[in-house]
């Protein structure tokens, strides 16, 4: 078992990476929750899997009902938030009553805006099940769904109770699901752990050690920036224009980091920032994850850049790796872009 804690100015909260503790959920629970309701908020193939194992889990100290939306992207919406809220308060919860967000990336970001906003805030705890989810959104609190066609812009931060993640559930994702878990593992390793990155060569099994590995590197800027104004940021690496990419042309979040971070380096080592050694190490390792390593000219993408939430008052805050294990955010305008890259 590993243990992280992340420390907050507002409100700690740990993580516990630990094989099979889906069927010992309630003894951690216990610890940060007292009251005796809990409800699991969880999606149609997640709740096939591991429902009744968390509920087992959590029978014997708590009574535990359970909503179930239906899995992938699609329910990441307005009406879903709308059917989660009113099936809980048919179910009568309370402000005082916890919400367990069991399952990936949507069911966490869904279940954390639910947790954000009914009563104006409720706890939740994160137990997520996709090794995405595990890498990336089920720590640090951004919570969120999409709207007028983009992606979690409807939002808030709410950091959880605690977070449950147990490396067994990542068997369960098909080949293509578990890489595109790998595009953000990789891209811990590279702006912030290069040993991690290094060991990632070797196709290791994704343990309890190398998830704390690589939530490290979140750990540490979240912990600096909880807010997302600055050293938050550097999380943004191959996102900028990877989000471009990913809406055009629907990849998995994953698969579109993946291209991101080539797109990046190239732009980074074209304005002299990123070392020219990187590429091929990065290239090398999407390959072997099978991520897609088709080749975007990122000039392409800089104009829609633009126009991203990140353009702050006329400037494109990019991250860019210096070399492998590290990176920096690089304040760039539209005049030092023509200037020197069109
Ligand atoms: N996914 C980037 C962040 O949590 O800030």
């Amino acid at each position: 078992m590993r243990e992280l804690v992340v420390n907050l100015k507002d409100h700690s909260y740990k993580i516990y990476i630990e094989n099979n503790i889906l069927y010992n959920v309630a003894s951690y629970i216990k610890d940060v929750y007292k009251n005796d309701k809990v409800f699991i908020i969880t999606d149609d193939k997640v709740a096939n899997l591991y429902l009744d194992i968390v509920k087992k889990s959590l029978e014997k100290d708590y009574k535990v009902d359970y909503v179930i939306i239906k899995n992938g992207e699609e329910s990441k919406t307005l009406t879903t938030y709308a059917y989660i809220c009113e099936e809980l308060l048919k179910k009568d919860i309370r402000r005082n009553n916890l919400i367990i967000a069991l399952g990936g990336g949507v069911v966490g970001d869904i279940s954390g805006f639910v947790a954000s906003s009914l009563f104006r805030g409720i706890p939740y705890v994160g137990i997520p099940t996709s090794l995405l989810a595990q890498m990336d959104s089920s720590i640090g609190g951004k919570t969120g769904i999409d709207f007028y066609n983009r992606k979690n812009i409807l939002g808030a931060f709410k950091q959880p109770l605690m977070v449950l993640i147990d490396p067994k559930t990542i068997e369960s994702l098909d080949e293509r699901e578990f890489n595109n878990g790998m595009g953000e593992l990789i891209k811990h390793g590279a702006i912030g752990n290069k040993k991690l990155l290094d060991l990632l060569y070797s196709k290791p099994n994704i343990t309890e050690d190398i998830i704390y590995e690589s939530l490290s590197v979140k750990k540490r800027v979240v912990e600096i920036d909880e807010f997302d104004l600055n050293e938050r940021m550097t999380l943004n690496f191959g996102h900028t224009f990877g989000h471009a990419i990913e809406l055009k042309y629907g990849y998995k979040h994953g698969e579109a980091v993946a291209i991101g971070m080539l797109m990046a380096i190239k732009m980074g080592i074209d304005l002299g920032i990123t070392d020219k050694s990187c590429y091929k190490p990065i290239l090398d390792i999407i390959r072997l994850y099978n991520l897609p390593d088709k080749i975007y000219d990122y000039k392409d993408y800089l104009t829609d850049v633009f126009y991203d939430k990140k353009n702050i008052a006329g400037t494109i805050r990019f991250i860019f790796l210096t070399k492998l294990g590290e990176c920096m955010i690089y304040k760039i305008t539209e005049k030092e872009i023509k200037e020197k890259l069109l």
